[in-house]
């Protein structure tokens, strides 16, 4: 899109900084979104909006609350929205992640709809609206919009700039109509999020599942031959765009040769030399399906025993929404079934589950990767999943085995995984055991089709298609000007 402004919006912004005494600190969120979308924003330059939520993000700011990024090597402008406690409350605590989040994932935990955390997800919205307005210099910027924080924002947003090409994507799942139906704002979320030019989601069940949730609850016409809504005299092309990850990762540039990762893990973890690891890695959500995988650990050991003594497997939780009582229950949870599995396995030496509840840079989390013999993704529900991509993306040596949710978008491209049912714990049991005893030629043969699927269909991939698409359309539109 050459002469073009692009302006993109997400609620987590992809640089923290945090005050610690007298230390300014750069931290880089544990977000899918963010680890997907930065690379492209790299290459697009342009303005990036989300929220300030770092302890020293004010004093890192200009006057017109903009900071260059990356720290060190400026490619575009981050620009910081303030929200108060209060407000985080109500649109991100409350509607986003107590309502949105479960009700769009179903991961049998029950949504709540609270008016107050919906009026304040309708005000910030509407600050974002107002900010990126402020920010575009042209009438007609190309606008991207992340996410399930911002439904209301496309159509928030053409109201002040008709002409801006608005293209939207929900990372998370669409879930079917009748699901959808309980939400006490459901017009008004499609309605907002129909202001788009361009809506993507994952795969195309997730756009079926829009269309029929889009006929069931508003007026609108649907042309699903073309894959588009008119509702209210505009049209919005409804697409799948699985989202993926850059190629080749900056995380691997530098990294220790895979024998030598190896052997650091071990040390810091007290491993001998011989031991198997298998390796978890995510934010400490429920729909990530840990309790499953812990309990599947478990399971192994009691149905084969000869692992016992011979392998580790390593959890690694980044601490999320910490806030809410479903999170802090996970989290206690976990703890408690890792000390049991411990101490019905465990031995003089050898502790069976290593449970870290702590935030990992992309550097030690493809150092863990390299390290690991076998990883699994055992999500109750996902978007995509790009844990699961990345470690494929980490072996360079062509080896390790993925252990991954038929329940995770990411299931659909990466058919050479060993996938599984994660409510199945005897099943997913049963999938761990072959990963271990695989030959080094089968894994050598399924990570390396893995891996030329998400070279090609990387994350600029992901981008340049909406970009393409885009295009298309604003050509159509001048032509008909
Ligand atoms: C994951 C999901 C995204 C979501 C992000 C939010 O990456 O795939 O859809 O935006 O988590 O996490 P946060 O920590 O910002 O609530």
């Amino acid at each position: 899109l050459p002469d073009t402004e692009v302006i993109i919006a997400s609620n987590r912004e992809p640089y923290i900084h945090n005050r610690d005494g007298d230390v300014i600190s750069v931290q880089r969120p544990a977000s899918g979104l963010v680890s997907a979308l930065e690379p492209v924003v790299r290459a697009t330059g342009g303005t990036w909006v989300a929220h300030g939520s770092g302890s020293a993000d004010r004093e890192t700011v200009d006057a017109n609350d903009r900071v260059l990024v990356p720290p060190g090597k400026p490619a575009y402008r981050l620009r910081r929205v303030w929200i108060s406690d209060e407000e985080q409350d109500g649109y991100y605590y409350g509607l986003s992640n107590e309502g949105l989040w479960p009700l769009c994932h179903l991961a049998y935990v029950r949504p709540i709809f609270r008016e107050s955390d919906w009026q304040a997800y309708v005000a910030i919205n509407q600050r974002f609206a107002d900010a990126i307005v402020r920010e575009a210099t042209r009438p007609d910027p190309v606008i991207l919009v992340q996410d399930y924080h911002f439904a209301l924002l496309p159509k928030m947003v053409r109201e002040q700039l008709p002409k801006a090409t608005i293209l939207t994507f929900w990372h998370i799942p669409w879930p079917n109509a009748e699901a959808f139906g309980i939400c006490p704002w459901k017009e008004e979320i499609i309605a907002g999020l129909l202001g788009s030019t361009v809506l993507g989601f994952h795969t195309q069940a997730y756009c079926n599942n829009f269309f029929d949730t889009v006929d069931r609850f508003i007026e609108s016409r649907i042309d699903r031959e073309h894959r588009s809504v008119v509702h209210a005299g505009h049209e919005t092309m409804v697409r799948p765009y699985p989202i993926s990850i850059e190629w080749p990762p900056a995380a691997l540039a530098g990294q220790k040769p895979v024998d030598e990762c190896r052997r650091v893990v071990r040390e810091r973890y007290g491993l001998p030399a011989d031991m198997r690891i298998g390796i978890g890695i995510e934010r400490f959500d429920y729909t990530k399906g840990i309790l499953d995988r812990l309990m599947a650990v478990d399971e192994l050991l009691i149905r084969h025993p000869e692992w016992k003594g011979r392998f580790t497997f390593i959890q690694i939780a980044a601490p999320t929404r910490s806030k809410l009582a479903s999170y802090v229950n996970l989290q206690q949870e976990a703890q408690r079934i890792t000390e049991e599995i411990n101490a019905r396995h465990g031995s003089d030496g050898y502790q069976p589950i290593h449970l870290v509840i702590r935030h990992h840079e992309p550097e030690d989390v493809y150092e863990l990767f390299r390290a690991a013999d076998l990883c699994v993704v055992s999500s109750l529900h996902d978007g995509m999943n790009l844990v699961a991509k990345e470690f494929v993306a980490a072996r360079d040596d062509e080896r390790g085995v993925l252990v991954l949710s038929r329940f995770a978008g990411a299931s659909s491209e990466l058919s050479e995984a060993l996938i599984i049912n994660p409510y199945d714990v005897h099943g997913m049991a049963t999938a761990i055991d072959r990963g271990l005893s695989m030959s080094e030629d089968e894994q050598r043969e399924r990570i390396r089709l893995m891996r030329n699927h998400i070279r090609e269909r990387n994350v600029y991939r992901w981008a340049g298609q909406i970009l393409i698409d885009a295009s298309r359309i604003r050509k159509r539109l001048k032509v008909n000007e």
